[in-house]
Formats: structure tokens, C-alpha cells, sequence
């Protein structure tokens, strides 16, 4: 994984360009998402392919839909509209936002593990292996360290060797130093089980240099494509705001619309406005419009 050489990115961006050209089937395809939570709009109009050994990173702000986007591509969550269609070899692994364990009951790393269907003791111990973790297979989950726990989670989801692996947000809760570590691990693991990643992720100025495609959800695909291509207009850091630290000032994207406080679409002038337009160049995954 390059680090701090967010700029030199053309390798994978190439290998990238000849995915989405290729007639290479995608592993799933989104088309015409939308979900609404009780009147709440979600998520609308997502079309979105994931190709094999492609990353892509999905940002936006808090409460953008971009974990609700994940479930309904998991299969989680039903989708209010809109249809999720998976290639027949699909094999998906998942580390979620939040995980709920019960501090009553003690269970140690590999009893975690175990709990998955069809696991063998072997799985079990490569999954912890390549995460650099084997030393803590009869720890207690409840003691795990931030770091650790993520870790774990990752482990849990390689163990069935998915060739789509989804994270959201792996490195909450994890240090600056634990991050870049973490990140490196995921990249590693990637190349390893030769698949792709579909993540959630704020740390994008870490992970940018591997990142193929950059989607940015807030409630629509408000922009996609290339780290590069999208990170050329100011424009994004003041529709980001606080969100994004400094160091991701020089991820930017370009809107010719505003979003009020509740993130609906309105027009720059503010006239409610039916359509609008990006100026992002087309990527494989469209921007709504
Ligand atoms: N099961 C649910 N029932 C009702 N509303 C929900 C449900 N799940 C999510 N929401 C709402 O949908 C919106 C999108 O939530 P989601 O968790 O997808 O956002 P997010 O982009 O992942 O946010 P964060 O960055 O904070 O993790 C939020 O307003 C949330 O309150
Ligand atoms: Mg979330």
C-alpha cells in the first residue's frame, strides 16, 4: 500500500478503466436503488456494478445512507425500490459498522470464529495468520483492544475466502498509527484472496493511493469515479464541511447543486429543482442525475 502518495495512483486507475470496459461480469450490480424508512428518504436512484479485484471506497457525511447502501447490497435490507443481482459465484465477506457482544458471556477469539457455519480448525487459523493476529486465539473478545477487535472482525469475514469483501468503516475506534496498519492489512488480504473490497471509509487520504473508485453517498451518488477525477474542485470540502479533516482537502468534486440541512437536492439559486447535472466525468458507476 503506498502511503502519503496520494497523487500516484495511475496503475490501479488504468487497471480500473479496463475493468468497467471489459465485458467482465460484474460480482453484484445495483440498479435504481431507493429505500425509505418510514417517509425518511435513505437512498435514491443508486446504480451501482462491483467489478472483481476492484476497490472502491464509498465517503459522505454522517447519516448519508452509506451503511443502509451496504445492507441492501448485502442482502440485509430489503430495498424500497430497485433490484440487486449477484454473479453465481458471489462469495461475500462482511465486517460491519458496529457489532453487539454480550459482556455476560466470555468467549474467546477462536470460539468467535467457530460460530460461523462450516469452519474448519484450519480456516480459522489462516484467517488469524494473515491478519497478523495468531497470538491472540485464546484471548477473550471481551479484552480485545480497538485494533485487535477490527482485526478479529476481518478475520471473521475472510474465512469463507470471499472474492467481495465489504467493510464499513474497519478502522473505527483505531489510532492514526493503527489505522495505516490496518489499511495495509486489508490491502495485503486483498491481493492474497484476489478480491474485491467495497469499503466505507473517512481515512481517504490513506487509502486513496489503492482506491480504484470513489463513490460519494448522501442519499444519492452525489459524485463517483477516479480519486483523481473527483478530487479537483474545492467544491466538495464545503459540501463536506467539518466532516473531513484537512488532510482530505485535496479530495474534492465538483456540484452545481446544494443540499439543505436535510440533505435534499435544491438548486444553487435555491429554486426547488427536479434535475440536476455533475460535471464528473462517467465512470462505470453512474452518477445519479
Ligand atoms: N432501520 C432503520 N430505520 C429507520 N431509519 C434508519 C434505519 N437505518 C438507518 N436509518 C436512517 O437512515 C439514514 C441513513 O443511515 P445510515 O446508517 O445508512 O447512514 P451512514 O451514512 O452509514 O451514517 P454514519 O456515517 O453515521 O455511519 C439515517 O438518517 C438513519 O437514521
Ligand atoms: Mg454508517
Amino acid at each position: 500500500m503506498q502511503i502519503n502518495s496520494i497523487h500516484s495512483a495511475p496503475k490501479t486507475l488504468s487497471k480500473y478503466a479496463a475493468l468497467a470496459q471489459s465485458s467482465e461480469q460484474p460480482l453484484v450490480e445495483l440498479k435504481d436503488i431507493s429505500v425509505i424508512f418510514s417517509q425518511k428518504v435513505a437512498l435514491q436512484h443508486i446504480n451501482l456494478r462491483i467489478f472483481p479485484n476492484s476497490i472502491t471506497t464509498i465517503v459522505g457525511p454522517n447519516g448519508g445512507g452509506k451503511s443502509t447502501l451496504l445492507k441492501v447490497l448485502l442482502k440485509l435490507l430489503s430495498p424500497t425500490k430497485g433490484s440487486v443481482t449477484y454473479r453465481a459465484d458471489l462469495r461475500v465477506g462482511y465486517v460491519p459498522q458496529k457489532i453487539h457482544l454480550d459482556h455476560s458471556l466470555p468467549v474467546t477469539v477462536e470460539r468467535f470464529l467457530s460460530l460461523k457455519k462450516g469452519i474448519q480448525k484450519s480456516d480459522i487459523q489462516q484467517a488469524l495468520e494473515l491478519l497478523s493476529i495468531s497470538h491472540l486465539i485464546k484471548n477473550s473478545m471481551q479484552k480485545l483492544s480497538g485494533g485487535e477487535m477490527q482485526r478479529v472482525l476481518i478475520a471473521r469475514a475472510i474465512l469463507n475466502k470471499p472474492n467481495l469483501l465489504v467493510l464499513d468503516e474497519p478502522t473505527q475506534g483505531v489510532d492514526i498509527n493503527g489505522q495505516i496498519e490496518l489499511y495495509q492489512l486489508i490491502h495485503q488480504t486483498q491481493q492474497k484472496l484476489n478480491c474485491a473490497i467495497l469499503m466505507v471509509s473517512h481515512d481517504l487520504h490513506i487509502v486513496m493511493a489503492d482506491t480504484n473508485e470513489v463513490l460519494c453517498v448522501n442519499q444519492h451518488i452525489c459524485c463517483a469515479g477516479t480519486p483523481e477525477t473527483v478530487s479537483n474542485d474545492p467544491k466538495f470540502i464545503h459540501f463536506f464541511g467539518d466532516q473531513f479533516s484537512k488532510n482530505i482537502a485535496f479530495y474534492t468534486h465538483h456540484h452545481n447543486h446544494n443540499h439543505n440541512i436535510h440533505g435534499d437536492i435544491c438548486c444553487q439559486n435555491n429554486h426547488a429543482c427536479a434535475q440536476h447535472h455533475h460535471s464528473t466525468s462517467p465512470t462505470n458507476n453512474d452518477v445519479n442525475r
